[in-house]
C-alpha cells in the first residue's frame, strides 16, 4: 500500500500540489505564507479560536494547518490540557508531528474527519479551514462528526471562508481562485455551517462572527 492510496480522491485530484507534494508543503508550512494566503488575517482568526478555549482543556483538531496554529493551540491548553490532531494525509501527519514533537500535551495521528464517532470526549473541537476543502457531501458529514465529539457544555469552533460582502474588492479574485484551485469552497458561500451539520445541530447554540468584509467566518456551536 502506498501513502497515496490512503488519501481520498478529492485530495489527490484537487490538492495534490498543496498537501501531498513534500517540497511545496515545506514551503507552504510557514506562518508568513499562511498570513499572506489569508490576506493578513491568519493570526486574528487563530486568536479567535484561542479565545474560545481555556488552558487545561482537551481539544480535538481534525486536520493539520500550515504554520504555527497547532503549536499555539497546544501551548494555550498547556501541559494540564491535551491537543489531539488528526489528518488524512501521511505527509501532513509527519509535518505536524515534527512541529509538535517537544510538546507532551500534543498527539498527532492519521484519521478521517468524516468518519463517524460518538465519543463526546472533548471540551472543544477546532476545525480550521477544513470544510472549504472537501466536497459538499462531506461538509455535512464532517460538521456532524465534529459535533459528535463535543462534551455537554463544550463547543466546536469552525473557522473558514464565508460569502464576502457583494462589493468586497477581493470577491472577483477570490471567485477566480476558488474556480481554479479550490472548487469546493463556494459551498460555504451558499449555506451556513449549522445547516450543513443537519439534525445534530439542534443540540447546540450557534453564533457566528464574520471578518474582513465577510470573507471569513468563525462559527461557535456550544452543546447545551
Ligand atoms: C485543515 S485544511 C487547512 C488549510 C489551510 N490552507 C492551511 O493553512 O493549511 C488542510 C488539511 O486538511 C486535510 N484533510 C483533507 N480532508 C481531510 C479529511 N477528510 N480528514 C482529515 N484531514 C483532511 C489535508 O490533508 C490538509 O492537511
Amino acid at each position: 500500500m502506498t501513502a497515496d492510496s490512503l488519501v481520498p480522491d478529492y485530495l489527490q485530484s484537487v490538492y495534490r500540489w498543496a498537501y501531498l507534494t513534500p517540497w511545496l508543503a515545506s514551503l507552504l508550512d510557514r506562518q508568513p505564507v499562511v498570513q499572506a494566503i489569508l490576506w493578513g488575517n491568519a493570526q486574528k482568526l487563530a486568536d479567535g479560536v484561542l479565545a474560545e478555549i481555556a488552558p487545561g482543556q482537551r481539544v480535538f483538531q481534525p486536520a493539520a494547518v500550515y504554520g504555527d496554529f497547532s503549536r499555539q493551540l497546544a501551548e494555550h491548553v498547556g501541559t494540564e490540557g491535551r491537543l489531539e490532531v488528526r489528518d488524512i494525509a501521511p505527509l501532513q501527519v509527519a509535518l505536524t508531528r515534527r512541529k509538535l514533537a517537544d510538546l507532551p500535551q500534543a498527539a498527532v495521528a492519521r484519521g478521517d474527519a468524516a468518519a463517524p464517532r460518538e465519543d463526546r470526549l472533548y471540551d472543544a473541537v477546532a476545525c480550521f479551514f477544513l470544510l472549504h476543502e472537501v466536497p459538499d457531501e462531506m461538509k455535512g458529514r464532517i460538521a456532524a462528526a465534529m459535533l459528535s465529539l463535543v462534551k455537554p457544555g463544550g463547543k466546536a469552533v469552525f473557522v473558514d471562508y464565508h460569502r464576502p460582502h457583494p462589493l468586497h474588492p477581493l470577491k472577483p479574485l477570490m471567485r477566480t481562485v476558488f474556480d481554479r484551485l479550490e472548487p469546493f469552497a463556494t459551498g460555504l458561500w451558499n449555506r451556513e455551517i449549522e445547516d450543513w451539520a443537519g439534525p445534530p445541530a439542534q443540540a447546540f447554540t450557534w453564533r457566528k462572527r464574520t471578518r474582513f468584509g465577510g470573507l471569513y467566518q468563525t462559527v461557535v456551536a456550544e452543546r447545551r
